[in-house]
């Protein structure tokens, strides 16, 4: 096995790091890549938006750990449902196997559920949500309710070639849902989570193979991108280029982040009847 040292640094942006409020901000601050000011993100509520691999969830946890603002994947919520076997995750989980989108009503109940959890009410980062037209009008109407609008949606592009090659390497922590890449580990290592302290095996995703991956490309043409035009016709819509290594994808991610006006909580109310 690979000394601890040489583990880490072969796969730089997956390190975990337990930062200080000070240190985050200090972070933001002065570090290579991050030139957005303190407390600009923060507090933000925010939509990412982007192809299967595109690096959502891992622009995410970035974000997570430099502005302290929760992730709710809609992914990783229905893969814990099917690993705990609850009612949810049992209906869900053929969906899944095959690409296909879960049905509206269960991520909609999920996320019903997560929203109210009291670290949303500071903002969020909603990661893999919302993924059709119906379930857009649904979290509209969500957050109009509590008053709490967006702020901003942000689209990753990343060409189609690079992204087959980003899932055909992913491997994630079984324990604490890290997510990694094999392209960037040190050959001939098995590859093991060094967040968790017994460094369990990472593992691959049931729907990274291959043929449900190529569902899953045509589930997000045919439902999902369209609402880019959705969010743009709000004045909501950001789009980034997500190519590149991932410091320069934050870089650029927490810039247009950091240029958004905050949301007025009228602006994006729906309409109700008189
Ligand atoms: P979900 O888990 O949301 O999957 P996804 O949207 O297909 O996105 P991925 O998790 O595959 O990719 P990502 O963009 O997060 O990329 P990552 O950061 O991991 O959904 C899974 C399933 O659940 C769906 O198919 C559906 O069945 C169901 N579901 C979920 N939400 C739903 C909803 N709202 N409605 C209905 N059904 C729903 O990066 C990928 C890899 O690339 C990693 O290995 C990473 O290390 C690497 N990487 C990241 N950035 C870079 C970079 N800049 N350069 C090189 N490598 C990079």
């Amino acid at each position: 096995m690979l000394p601890v040292q040489r583990r880490r640094a072969s796969i730089p942006w997956a390190r975990p790091r337990c930062l200080s409020v000070a240190q985050r901000q200090r972070e933001a601050c002065t570090g290579l890549t991050l030139k957005a000011p303190v407390g600009s993100v923060s507090g933000m509520r925010i939509v990412l938006m982007g192809a299967p691999g595109s690096g959502k969830g891992t622009q995410s946890q970035r974000l997570v750990e430099r502005f302290g603002i929760p992730q709710i994947s809609t992914g990783d919520l229905l893969r814990s449902a099917v690993a705990r076997g609850t009612e949810y995750g049992r209906r869900a989980k053929a969906a899944m196997d095959s690409g296909q989108l879960v049905a509206d009503e269960i991520v909609l109940g999920i996320i019903r559920e997560r929203l109210a959890e009291r670290d949303a009410a500071h903002g969020f980062i909603l990661d893999g949500f919302p993924r059709n037209l119906a379930q857009a009008q649904a979290l509209r109407t969500m957050l109009a309710g509590i008053g709490a609008p967006l702020d901003a949606v942000v689209l990753f592009e990343v060409d189609y070639a690079e992204i087959i090659k980003r899932i055909s390497g992913r491997r994630t922590c079984p324990q604490c849902g890290r997510v990694f890449n094999l392209h960037d580990a040190s050959s001939g290592s098995t590859p093991r989570c060094d967040h968790c302290d017994d460094h369990p095996p990472l593992v691959q995703r049931r729907d990274d193979e291959e043929g449900t991956v190529r569902r899953r490309l045509e589930v997000y043409e045919r439902e999902t991108r369209p609402l880019a035009q959705h969010y743009a016709a709000q004045g909501l819509l950001r789009t980034i280029d997500a190519d590149g290594p991932v410091e320069e994808v934050t870089a650029r991610l927490v810039a247009t982040l950091s240029s958004v006006p905050p949301a007025q909580p009228s602006a994006h109310a729906p309409q109700t009847a008189p």
